[in-house]
């Protein structure tokens, strides 16, 4: 089996080592690179004393709506962590006063602020690099992505219409689902605002990276860390698509428990919404997740190269799609360029015809909502 993506070759050790991984493992330890990357250990303003990071860093102001939520405040706990971040700036509609003058307390050097209400969205905005929107209402039992399309594709673009206006050059990283929906109609509203730049909105489909990677460790008893497996489609149900036949290393699984473990990853956030039992989704390993792809993100807006992950864009990679998630390569404007797929086993290119009908439909359907007056 080929073991990945043509052009990107398996590290033949995961980043346990080296000057970024030293300093930031703490915080989200598995950010992804191409092989053969050299990193330069330069002294960065911005990390607390005595530590360095892997590329010449200007630190950088983040926006996070939606901040005082589920995902939103251990999200904000991962962030004012993070040495690349100088201001974070916490906004929501309600009860974020209170989780800025926490986190406030914490001994780092990021900066926090907090803003409540469509009249301090502005200045949470003004001057951010990268927003991060996990506003909206979560899934309850019983309940699809798509079933929250209704509120939560309303809260997304007014949020959009607020970056367009206030930070139009700004990176977005999108978690509100439907992801699938949402993100077309972010890139729909920045694009009627005049300001849209396909390679900024990003889907954040981290999670299913990190839950297909966390599986297949368990599953070949491997040391998670070592792990990668690239996740592609998009963020529901069947869109879903492991490549497990791309996982680095390579782990051999007959077709019955490729199939099994694909349905697992697939179903991993309905497995978190019947385990809360209408408390909510996926938080805390959504908390991770997001933290590990802005990190990803912020570093590769500093200048370090060959930053990959899997996300959910605009893009040419399949012709029938307009959005996609694949691998793509991150750099100081956002994505950068677009890994091929590679070689699909017969079940992943079987996913992946199979998920035509749903993911048109969710693209259609966001891009529509927007557009509609
Ligand atoms: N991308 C993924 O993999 C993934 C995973 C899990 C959850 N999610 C999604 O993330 C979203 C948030 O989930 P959660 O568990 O944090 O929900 P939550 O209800 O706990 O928190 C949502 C927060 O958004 C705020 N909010 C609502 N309207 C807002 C607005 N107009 N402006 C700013 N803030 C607003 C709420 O006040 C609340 O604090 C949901 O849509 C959920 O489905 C995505």
């Amino acid at each position: 089996a080929t073991p990945c993506v043509a052009g990107v070759q398996p590290r033949a050790k995961p980043s346990r080592a080296g000057p970024i991984t030293a300093s930031l493992r703490v915080v989200t330890p598995a950010f992804r690179r191409a092989d053969n990357v050299q990193l330069r250990s330069v002294r960065s303003s911005a990390a607390p004393q005595g530590r360095t990071l892997g590329a010449t860093v200007e630190a950088k102001n983040v926006a996070l709506l939606g901040a005082a939520g589920g995902i939103g405040q251990p999200l904000a706990l991962l962030l004012k962590l993070n040495p690349q971040i100088t201001e974070l700036r916490l906004y929501d509609i309600a009860n974020v006063k209170g989780v800025a003058a926490d986190l406030s307390h914490i001994n780092t050097s990021v900066k926090v602020s907090g803003h409540t209400g469509p009249d301090e969205l502005g200045a949470a905005l003004t001057g951010a690099d990268l927003v991060i929107i996990p506003a909206g209402v979560p899934r309850k039992p019983g309940m699809t992505r798509d079933d929250l399309f209704n509120i939560n594709a309303g809260i997304v673009k007014t949020l959009a219409t607020g970056v367009a206006q206030h930070a139009p050059g700004a990176i977005l990283n999108i978690i509100s689902n439907p992801v699938n929906s949402t993100v077309p109609i972010a890139a729909e509203t920045l694009k009627a605002a005049g300001v849209y730049d396909k390679r900024k909105v990003l889907g954040v489909t981290t999670l299913d990276v990190v839950r297909a990677e966390t599986f297949v460790a368990e599953a070949k008893g491997l040391d998670v860390v070592d792990v990668q497996v690239p996740v592609i489609g998009g963020h529901a149900g069947e869109t879903i698509l492991p490549l497990l036949s791309q996982a680095t290393p390579p782990v051999a699984f007959s077709k019955a428990e490729a199939a099994a473990l694909t349905q697992r990853i697939q179903n991993a956030g309905t497995e978190v919404v019947e385990a809360k039992a209408g408390a909510g989704s996926a938080t805390l390993s959504m908390a991770y997740a997001a933290a590990r792809f802005a990190e990803s993100v912020l570093l590769a807006l500093n200048g370090e190269k060959d930053v990959v992950e899997c996300t959910f864009v605009e893009s040419d990679v399949h012709p029938d799609f307009k959005f996609f998630a694949s691998k793509v390569v991150l750099g100081p404007n956002g994505v950068e360029d677009f890994l091929p797929l590679g070689e699909l086993s017969p079940a992943e290119q079987a996913g992946l015809d199979g998920m035509n009908e749903l993911l048109t439909k969710n693209i259609k359907t966001g891009i529509e909502f927007a557009n509609k007056a």
